[in-house]
C-alpha cells in the first residue's frame, strides 16, 4: 500500500467530538465522514437527499459501527439550516464541528448561464455556507462553547477560473468567510479554516465538469506535477487533523492539497518542462555565448 493511502491520526483522536458535515452523503463529505467515524466522532450528515443520506449512513454504519444522524437540509434556506442545528443538538447534545462540505458547479460558459443558474450555485456554495456558520456561530456564541468550522473551497477561490465563475465567486466568498471570521469570532473560542483540494475524482464532480467523454480526452494527471490525482484518504487526514485538538493553533489557514497543480498553470516559464536535456545543453550554449558577447 502507498504510503498517502494510510490513516494519519491515533484512533480515538476526535472521540467525543459531533461532526455536522453538509453535502456528506455523497463523495468527499462521504469520505470524510467516515475517516471522523474511525476516529470516534459523532457524525450528522445533511443534504437535500434523504435516500441518498440514509443510503450512506447505512454503508457507513456497516463499515464503522458509529453513531450517524442523516437530516435532510437545503442549506439555501435559513430555516432548514435551524432545523439541522435543533436536531443535531437534540440527537447528540451539543455540535463541536461544522464542515461546510456542500456544494454545486457544472462548466458552462458564462454568457450561456441564466441569471437563475448563477443563483443555484451561489445559494448552495456562498449562502449556505453563511447560513450555516451563522445559526451554528449564534448558537456557540450563545452557549459559551468552543467549536470548529472547516470549509472546502478550491484552488481558483485564490485565481478565478473561467467556465466555472459562479462557483469561483461563491468559493472566494467562502475564503473571505473563513478568514474574516477566524479573525472577529477567536474570542468566542471558534476557530476557522479552509482545505483547498485539486483533483479529487468523485461522481458529482466529475459528471459535471468532465462530462460524457470529456474525461478521457483530458489526462489530468499531466496537469498535476506530482503526475496523479489525490485520494480521498489524503484529503481526510488533513480535514481530521484541521478539526481536531492538534490544529488547535491553526485559525484563519487555506491548505491547499492539490500536488502543486495551481502553481503549475501559474508559473510564467512552467512550460519549460517541455525542453529535452539536448535542447537544454544549446540554450545554455546560447546563452552563454550571448554573456561572454556583451
Ligand atoms: C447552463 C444550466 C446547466 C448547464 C443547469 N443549468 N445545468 N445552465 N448549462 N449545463 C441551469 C438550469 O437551466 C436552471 O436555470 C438552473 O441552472 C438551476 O438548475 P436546476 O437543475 O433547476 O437546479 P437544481 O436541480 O437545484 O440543481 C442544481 C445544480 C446541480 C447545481 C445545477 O448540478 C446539483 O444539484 N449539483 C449538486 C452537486 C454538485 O454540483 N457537485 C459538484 C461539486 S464540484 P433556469 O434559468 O433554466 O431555471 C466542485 C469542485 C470544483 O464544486 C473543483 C473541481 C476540481
Ligand atoms: P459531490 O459528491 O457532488 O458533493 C456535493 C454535495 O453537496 C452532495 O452531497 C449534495 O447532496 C450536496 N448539496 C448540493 N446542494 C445542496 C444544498 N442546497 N443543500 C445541502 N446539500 C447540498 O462533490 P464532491 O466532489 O464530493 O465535492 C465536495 C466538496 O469538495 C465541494 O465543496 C466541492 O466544491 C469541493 N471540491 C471538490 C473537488 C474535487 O476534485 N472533487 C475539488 C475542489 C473542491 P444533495 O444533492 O443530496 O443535496
Amino acid at each position: 500500500m502507498n504510503n498517502y493511502l494510510k490513516t494519519m491520526l491515533k484512533e480515538d483522536s476526535l472521540k467525543e467530538k459531533v461532526v455536522v458535515i453538509t453535502g456528506g452523503g455523497t463523495g468527499l463529505g462521504k469520505a470524510m465522514a467516515q475517516y471522523f467515524l474511525e476516529l470516534g466522532a459523532d457524525i450528522v450528515i445533511a443534504s437535500r437527499k434523504f435516500d441518498v443520506l440514509e443510503k450512506a449512513a447505512a454503508e457507513l454504519y456497516g463499515k464503522t459501527k458509529g453513531n450517524i444522524l442523516t437530516a435532510k437540509c437545503d442549506v439555501s434556506d435559513y430555516k432548514d439550516v435551524e432545523q439541522l442545528l435543533s436536531a443535531s443538538v437534540k440527537r447528540f447534545g451539543k455540535v463541536d464541528v461544522l464542515l461546510n462540505n456542500a456544494a454545486g458547479n457544472f462548466i458552462s460558459p458564462t454568457e450561456r448561464l441564466s441569471n437563475r443558474a448563477f443563483d443555484i450555485i451561489i445559494n448552495i456554495v456562498l449562502k449556505g455556507t453563511y447560513n450555516c456558520t451563522l445559526a451554528f456561530g449564534k448558537h456557540w456564541i450563545a452557549n459559551k462553547q468552543n467549536a470548529t468550522v472547516l470549509n472546502i473551497v478550491t484552488t481558483y477561490a485564490s485565481t478565478g477560473s473561467a467556465y466555472v465563475v459562479p462557483s469561483a465567486c461563491a468559493k472566494a466568498g467562502v475564503l473571505a468567510l473563513t478568514r474574516s471570521l477566524a479573525v472577529e469570532w477567536a474570542k468566542y473560542g471558534i476557530r476557522f479554516n479552509a482545505i483547498a483540494p485539486g483533483l479529487f475524482p468523485t461522481k458529482g464532480a466529475w459528471s459535471r465538469l468532465l462530462p460524457g467523454d470529456l474525461k478521457d480526452k483530458f489526462d489530468l494527471a499531466q496537469k498535476v506535477p506530482l503526475k496523479r490525482v489525490g485520494e480521498h484518504q489524503e484529503l481526510s487526514n488533513l480535514a481530521a487533523y484541521l478539526i481536531s485538538d492538534y490544529s488547535a493553533y491553526i485559525n484563519g489557514e487555506v491548505i491547499t492539497i492539490d500536488g502543486g497543480e495551481w502553481l503549475k498553470g501559474a508559473g510564467q516559464f512552467n512550460m519549460l518542462e517541455a525542453i529535452s536535456e539536448e535542447l537544454w545543453d544549446e540554450i545554455e550554449r546560447t546563452i552563454r555565448n550571448v554573456n561572454s558577447s556583451q
